[in-house]
């Protein structure tokens, strides 16, 4: 379906980021590499997950897809509740029920998949919190940090990919509405820029791809920002 010309071929994962992630070093992950996707609503992270996940595993590697909030029954049951519960929920609330999916879904799905040397490609992760509940919905981004890496035990992504789009250009690709993705324009134009803001502060762990371009070009880039965190050979 694409034409990439990214060789992904004799390389291993970094594995980790003193640079940025001094504080909680990731665990080795035998060869594993941990990519999340992140951006707005529509911005085509699962599409993204998907085509990357075919690429790789037709390069050889193992690879594993998931999602938040959900991989696991616990967080299944806190996506029902999170995205169609009809009380109106607190922030912190909110928040407290993404980390505990997010535990869960680390601990069962996400470590042991990078322990067995999985490329492990997780659409949404700790930046998603940031960028909602901490710049859009203006929760203390220190707090929302230290619950992301309390949910995680210090898990950071190796690769954060952010998809940027125009919030109305995501919404405007939209076929699932949800009680988070139907607020209003601004406010899904602020989790936009919280998310630019995150990549700013880390350009060494984000690939920011913009995201209005074809589904080729979208995947050629991801696939060059992938080549471009890992170490030749092995
Ligand atoms: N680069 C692109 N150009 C045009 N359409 C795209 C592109 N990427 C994805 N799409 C289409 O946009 C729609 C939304 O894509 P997708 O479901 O991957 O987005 P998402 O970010 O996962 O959305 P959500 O936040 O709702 O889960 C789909 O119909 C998909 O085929
Ligand atoms: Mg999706």
């Amino acid at each position: 379906m694409c034409c990439c010309s990214t060789s992904l071929d004799g390389w291993r994962s970094p594995n980790r980021h003193p640079k940025t992630n001094p504080g909680y070093p990731n665990p080795e992950h035998s060869g594993g590499l941990f990519i999340t996707i992140e951006g707005i609503e529509g911005s085509g992270k699962t599409t993204l997950a998907r085509l990357i996940g075919e690429y790789l595993t037709k390069a050889g590697r193992k690879v594993v897809i998931t999602a938040e909030p959900g991989g696991s029954a616990v967080g299944d049951a806190v996506r029902e509740i999170v995205l169609h519960c009809e009380e109106a929920m607190s922030d912190r609330a909110e928040l407290l029920l993404f980390e505990a999916a997010r535990a869960q879904h680390v601990d069962t799905v996400i470590r042991p998949a990078l322990e067995a040397g999985s490329v492990l490609i997780c659409d949404r992760f700790t930046d998603s919190s940031l960028a909602y509940q901490g710049y859009a919905r203006g929760l203390d981004l220190g707090e929302v940090a230290s619950l992301n890496t309390y949910a995680t035990s210090g898990l950071v992504p190796d690769i954060a990919i952010l998809l940027d789009l125009p919030a109305e250009a995501g919404l405007a690709r939209q076929r699932k509405i949800d009680r988070i993705s139907s607020r209003d324009i601004a406010f899904h134009e602020s989790v936009r820029q919280g998310f630019l803001a995150l990549a700013q502060s880390e350009p060494d762990r984000f690939v920011v791809i913009d995201a209005t371009q074809d589904i080729d070009s979208v995947l050629n880039e991801a696939l060059t920002g992938i080549g471009h965190f890992l170490v030749p050979g092995s």
